[in-house]
């Protein structure tokens, strides 16, 4: 299985922070915000990863990152995407990479405590189709949700004013090549964009996507409050963390 990080966007919520940055540059504690999907990749046991990043600082993955040397890979790979067109967009550069290979995608804003190995086992246990991470939130309605019946999932809503249910979908998604036709039919959203919600109900519609609830916590960054809540959790997670 090959890994994907998606970093790119304008990251328009976390403005000004990022009028001359991109998002998956700052810092969440100690490290780079992107340094945390890849490491979660790695810890999976997903060594072929490929980042993808678009804006004006995209030159700048190249210099923090270089060829992977901080997490013990030897190369990474890299694209660029062009505009804003959404995550699905994003994912879309990543066929060539994928090479007809099942593939990990990570969103670069989203952070977890626990590894992900079981899951990666699972998907490749599965043979084909896709597999998403669940979380119960609060907040469900800033989130993908989704809407569970007898074990499935049977719908997602991108960000729905009333929730069908406390789940919101991480951005952490498993996919077979198919994903990449898939990609090729949708059409953009309200917000401008392709969404990533929209190729899981593709699955969703062939019968072909299973769901884990994720462990430990997990958080997005990519607002302010949620930016200081994965700071505060990296933390606390560190071995020489002491509360007063
Ligand atoms: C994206 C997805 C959403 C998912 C979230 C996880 O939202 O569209 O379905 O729940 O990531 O972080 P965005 O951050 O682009 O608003």
């Amino acid at each position: 299985m090959k890994g994907i990080v998606l970093a790119g966007g304008k990251g328009s919520r976390l403005f000004p922070l990022t009028k001359v940055t991109n998002k998956h540059l700052l810092p969440v504690y100690d490290r780079p915000m992107i340094y945390y999907p890849i490491q979660t990749l790695i810890d999976a046991g997903i060594r072929d990863i490929m980042i993808v990043t678009g804006g004006n600082s995209a030159g700048d993955f190249l210099q923090l990152l270089a060829n992977g040397k901080d997490f013990g890979l030897v190369r990474l790979h890299y694209t660029y995407q062009e505009g804003e067109g959404g995550i699905a967009d994003a994912l879309r550069l990543g066929e060539h990479f994928a090479e007809g290979d099942s593939i990990c995608v990570i969103l670069g804003d989203n952070i977890v405590e626990k590894s992900i190995q079981h899951a990666v086992e699972d998907f490749e246990r599965q043979g084909g189709g896709a597999k998403i991470l669940l979380k119960e939130v609060e907040d469900a309605e800033r989130f993908g949700v989704a809407e569970l019946r007898d074990g499935k999932v049977i719908g997602i809503e991108e960000k729905p004013k009333e929730p069908k249910s406390n789940y919101a979908v991480t951005g952490i998604y498993f996919y077979d090549p198919t994903v990449f036709d898939k990609i090729k039919t949708l059409k953009p959203s309200n917000r401008g964009e392709l969404e990533i919600t929209d190729v899981n109900n593709a699955y969703i519609a062939e019968g072909r996507l299973t769901y884990s609830v994720l462990d430990g916590w997990w958080t997005d960054a990519g607002t302010f409050p949620s930016l200081l809540r994965a700071a505060k959790y990296v933390e606390q997670s560190r071995p020489e963390y002491e509360e007063d």
